[in-house]
């Protein structure tokens, strides 16, 4: 069984969830998280791809997910990436058509016998916790069958995103199918439709979850998780300031930068930057902005002038 040090942790997001994300998350509550889904088949045959996707010694709780269809492509893989995760994860979920038609990802949930095999071989010959994150089922709610077959198979946490893989990110996830699983002999996480800390405690009441996982909620809004433990806690909890929001914006653009190199890290910070900027007046114009520059003193110069707007009326 994985013993995780909190009931909040960050989920994988492919193009996002990189190491500056993960960074940012742990510094702001996340006692948990995954690297975006590896490829097998990429770390058995052009491992430098992957490479910048491994979690660093240094990060505290970070998981691997990996992804695949052919067996021993998931065993090797595995296995050749276990020294670099505190866990490893099988993506069982994953809706892409591309992974699917391939055998991968949410298309496991149409051959559970075997996902259990992966799991049983995974825990044969590796040394960590091994977890799956998956959907409710391929076209319907299976998720106590697909939950007790992976514990019987000894997986040690089970995260279920409360959709089908048919559903993809359609309609709303269903919390409440998860209160039917009843018994949990291992931790079973919560994903879906958490974006905001009413939601975690709404949908810990309502699945009975061992705890949540956050993803599109955390993007440019990484205090979710500290407000979520503080409500879990029964303790209050405060928004950012403006001048909070603009210092870990900018921290968090700089250790992407400093990850990807300067190009790379502003033009990648762009999805971020909706996030950071939610609801606040003139941000359309701002990201409008920050869409046409891809260098780091720009960047910076932008972010403080559009901050800098607030602080001259007074409401930082
Ligand atoms: C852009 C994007 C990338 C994702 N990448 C992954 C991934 O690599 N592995 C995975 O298991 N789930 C992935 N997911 C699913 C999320 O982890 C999560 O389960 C899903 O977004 C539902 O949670 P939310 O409604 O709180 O965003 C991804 C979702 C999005 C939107």
């Amino acid at each position: 069984m994985l013993s995780l040090p909190c009931k909040v942790g960050l989920a994988p997001l492919a193009g996002y969830t990189n190491s500056p994300f993960r960074e940012v998350s742990y510094e702001h509550g996340a006692c948990f998280a995954y690297s975006e889904m590896i490829s097998a088949e990429s770390v058995l045959f052009t491992f430098r791809s992957v490479a910048k996707m491994l979690p660093s010694l240094d990060e505290p709780f970070t998981g691997i997910q990996i992804y695949g269809s052919d067996e021993k492509q998931v065993l090797k893989a595995s296995m050749k990436l276990q020294g670099y995760g505190k866990f490893l994860d099988i993506n069982a979920g994953c809706p892409v058509k591309k992974v699917v038609r391939k055998g991968a990802g949410g298309a496991l949930l149409k051959d559970i016998l075997k996902l259990e095999r992966v799991v049983r071989a995974l825990k044969k010959n590796l040394g960590i916790p091994i977890t799956v994150k998956t959907r409710l089922g391929w076209d319907k709610d299976e998720s106590k069958t697909i939950y007790y077959r992976l514990v019987n198979a000894g997986v040690d946490m089970v995260a279920i995103h409360a959709r089908t893989v048919k559903q993809a990110f359609k309609g709303k996830a269903d919390w409440k199918a998860l209160s039917r699983i009843g018994e949990k002999p291992v931790p079973l996480f919560l994903s879906g439709d958490i974006f905001s800390p009413k939601d975690a405690i709404r949908a810990l009441e309502m699945s009975g979850a061992s705890g949540i996982l956050v993803a599109r909620g955390a993007i440019g809004n990484p205090w979710i998780f500290h407000q979520i433990r503080a409500l879990i806690d029964g303790n209050v909890y405060s928004k950012p300031s403006l001048e909070e929001r603009m210092k870990v914006m900018m921290s968090h653009l700089g250790k992407n930068v400093e990850f990807l190199g300067e190009k790379r890290g502003v033009v990648e910070f762009r999805k971020i930057v909706p996030g950071y900027t939610k609801s606040l007046p003139n941000a359309r114009e701002f990201r409008a902005a920050f869409m046409k520059i891809d260098d780091y003193e720009s960047a910076i110069k932008l972010i403080l002038n559009f901050f800098g707007h607030f602080q001259r009326s007074d409401s930082f």
